[in-house]
């Protein structure tokens, strides 16, 4: 399958990490959102990600090449000229439905339609759009430059060409593709979110400081870092509704969202974006 132009949705930490990795990779990309500041935001961090990763050498072409193929674009019509949409949008299921059909209407035929979900079933997704045999699940880790795997997700219509067609892509990016079968959670977070979960309620129960639970976890299961900093690194309002998508999908309470969990989310304490989690981030 040939690539040349890959859109994604979404300009939050995930959206622009996958944009990066697109265009380091030397395809061009249309970073999209809704809001125009978003965009300068995440191509800002974009730059600062590529910088570093200069400064290590670890950038086979200058940070400006790369990142000069990537282009904003608030407007949806623009995503006509790419091969390849990878959705990473806010992780709510309507509005990736919406998303969902409004690409559809948009795209040509051929174009793939991806999305970064990281516990939503394709087959739902899939079943949204007139060509769900071209819908497929590409769910990349944060920092997405830095961590090595892509999950990929095929529904239960995903056809074998497209299936093939990113399997090739995540080797061109450098990156180690795991398949899952697409059930709540998929692999990573099916294992992941418990593990923070079970972190959560070990703070809410009083066992240990958040400071003691994460040195814990990092001294004594040689974690890179605490599972408490990990979900403040992936927000806690996407942890919540990983764990509600595990809830609600296995219709099983061993998934219950730890109650001090919505608790931080109904206040705003977001992690690392809202500049406050477990942990304060000035
Ligand atoms: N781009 C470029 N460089 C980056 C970067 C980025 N996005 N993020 C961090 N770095 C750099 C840092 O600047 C730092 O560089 P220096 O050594 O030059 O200062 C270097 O990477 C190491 O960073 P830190 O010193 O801050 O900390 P670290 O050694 O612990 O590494 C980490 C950071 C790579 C994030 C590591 O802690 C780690 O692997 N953590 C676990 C991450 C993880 O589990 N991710 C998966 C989450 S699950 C998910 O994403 C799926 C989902 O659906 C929720």
């Amino acid at each position: 399958m040939n690539f040349t132009t890959i859109a994604v949705i979404g300009a939050g930490q995930m959206g622009q990490g996958i944009a990066q990795v697109f265009a380091t990779a030397g395809y061009k990309v249309i970073l999209n959102d809704i809001d125009s500041a978003a965009i300068e935001r995440g191509i800002a961090t974009l730059k600062r990600s590529l910088a570093k990763l200069a400064e290590k050498d670890l950038l086979n072409e200058s940070a400006e090449l790369i990142s000069g193929r990537i282009k904003g674009s608030t407007d949806f019509s623009a995503l006509i000229s790419a091969q390849l949409v990878v959705e990473a949008a806010t992780e709510n299921e309507q509005l990736k439905h919406k998303i969902f059909s409004q690409l559809d209407k948009i795209c040509p035929p051929s174009t793939i339609l991806a999305t970064n979900t990281s516990s939503i079933s394709i087959t739902r997704l899939a079943a949204s759009t007139e060509r769900p045999e071209k819908v497929i699940g590409l769910h990349f880790m944060n920092p997405v430059p830095l961590m090595k795997l892509i999950e990929v997700i095929r529904g239960l219509q995903t056809d074998d060409q497209t299936y093939q067609g990113v399997l090739q892509l995540a080797d061109k990016l450098n990156k180690i593709a795991v398949t899952s079968q697409d059930r709540p959670g998929f692999i990573v977070n099916r294992i992941l979110m418990p593990m923070i979960n079970e972190a959560i309620f070990t703070l809410y129960e009083g066992v240990a400081s958040a400071e003691e639970i994460d040195q814990a976890m990092k001294l004594g299961a040689a974690h890179p870092m605490g599972p408490l900093a990990l979900a403040d690194l992936i927000g806690l309002d996407t942890c919540l509704s990983i764990m509600q998508v595990l809830y609600e999908g296995f219709s099983d309470s061993k998934y219950r969202p730890c109650p001090l969990l919505k608790q931080m989310v109904d206040a705003g304490y977001n992690g690392r974006k809202s500049g406050r989690g477990f942990f304060d981030y000035d």
